[in-house]
């Protein structure tokens, strides 16, 4: 089979995880059979150097038109001074819009070989960790009507800003059912996030969970305030199994829970709209002081094109094989710059993690 992936390397590290990444799965086309045809686009501060345009219409027309959407990251202080509507990060919401991609996963996972790297007790994460936070990413406060007023001369309130938290059933209800699916194939528990003590948009969410809650009567929902949520995933992160939650508190509670894991730089994310259509990423982003050093680490990349293989195009044997080559690297021994090396352990950096990566599938 022949497949069409839309390769946005973006800035930073982005280029050197991705291209490390593409080895990877071309390792993988010729094991099992496929062509992965790449098709590289501008997105981020490297598409306003190329173009002016921060995500030029060409990208999100040929990110629609293929089966999948690979992205490194993108931003660096070098575009600090790019006008508001212009930044990387406003291509980041800007193709999350176009690309109707609501549902954001984001899985927080202990390695293994890696629970040491957790700034957490070991007692408290005994048994692993395995939370997948999915995170609403087209709607909210992100999306919501924004607006800067001027000082008024009638009072001394200087200049006023708002943003306006704003969901509707739909949108609550898609992202449900999504979160609710996954926890049928997982550990059939959902907790919902909010703040519906104080906002009357959490008070619809957290109505509209439970009503769609009642379609999986084998999945427990458990209903948590977003302060209370932020304290139990330092205080005893294993009674999670699917977090589900708003855009703004899902980007907060994702580095929290990217946070305990102690390994950021191996973490995943996928981002989905209806169908098998997505775009995959890594968590961490563009780490500019590191850029151009060889020090970056690949896997979250990488374990991002696992996803992709798995979700969008259906291909979960291949899937597995990188989740399986990335396990034996690091039970061989090997670490990245990023993860607590002992003295038994081989420390490499971007291109030979991918190379080593690559030659375990
Ligand atoms: C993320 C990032 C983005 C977000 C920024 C860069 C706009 O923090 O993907 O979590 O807030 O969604
Ligand atoms: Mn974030």
């Amino acid at each position: 089979m022949r497949y069409n992936i839309t390769v946005l390397a973006g800035d930073g590290i982005g280029p050197e995880v991705v291209a490390e990444t593409l080895k990877v799965l071309d390792k993988v086309g010729a094991k099992f059979g496929h062509e992965f045809n790449y098709d590289h686009c501008l997105i981020g501060g490297a598409a306003i150097d190329a173009t002016g345009e921060c995500l030029p219409k060409e990208t999100v027309d040929k990110a629609l038109a293929s089966d999948a959407v690979l992205l490194g990251a993108v931003g660096g202080p070098k575009w600090d001074s790019q006008p508001a509507n212009n930044r990387p990060e406003k291509a980041l919401l800007g193709i999350r819009k176009a690309l109707n991609l609501y549902a954001n996963l984001r899985p927080a996972v202990v390695f293994d070989e890696l629970k040491d790297a957790s700034p957490l007790k070991s007692e408290i994460l005994d048994g692993g960790l395995d939370i997948l936070i999915v995170r609403e990413l087209t709607g909210g406060i992100y999306f919501g009507e924004h607006a800067l007023k001027p000082a008024s001369p009638d009072n001394d309130l200087g200049e006023v800003a708002y943003d306006i938290e704003e969901y509707s059933q739909m949108e609550i209800r898609r992202i449900a059912r999504v979160a609710f699916d996954l926890a049928m194939k997982r550990g059939k528990k959902v907790t919902s996030v909010d703040k519906a003590n104080v906002l009357e948009s959490s008070r619809l969410w957290r109505r509209t969970v439970a009503e769609v809650a009642a379609e999986y009567p084998e999945v427990e929902l458990d209903n948590l305030y977003v302060d209370n949520a932020a304290m139990q995933l330092v205080r005893a992160p294993k009674q999670f199994d699917v977090i589900v939650t708003s855009n703004i508190f899902g980007d907060i509670l994702s580095d929290e829970a990217s946070q305990i894991t102690g390994s950021i730089g191996m973490l995943p994310s996928a981002s989905l709209t209806e169908g098998s259509f997505g775009m995959y990423e890594p968590v961490h982003g563009s780490a500019p002081d590191i850029a151009g050093t060889g020090k970056a680490n690949p896997i979250a990349t990488i374990l991002s094109a696992a996803m992709m293989l798995r979700y969008s195009l259906g291909l979960k044997e291949e899937a597995d094989a990188i989740e399986a080559a990335v396990d034996k690297f690091l039970k061989a021994g090997y670490r990245t710059f990023d993860l607590q090396a002992a003295p038994e352990h081989k420390v490499v950096g971007t291109e030979e993690t991918g190379d080593l990566i690559a030659e375990m599938i």
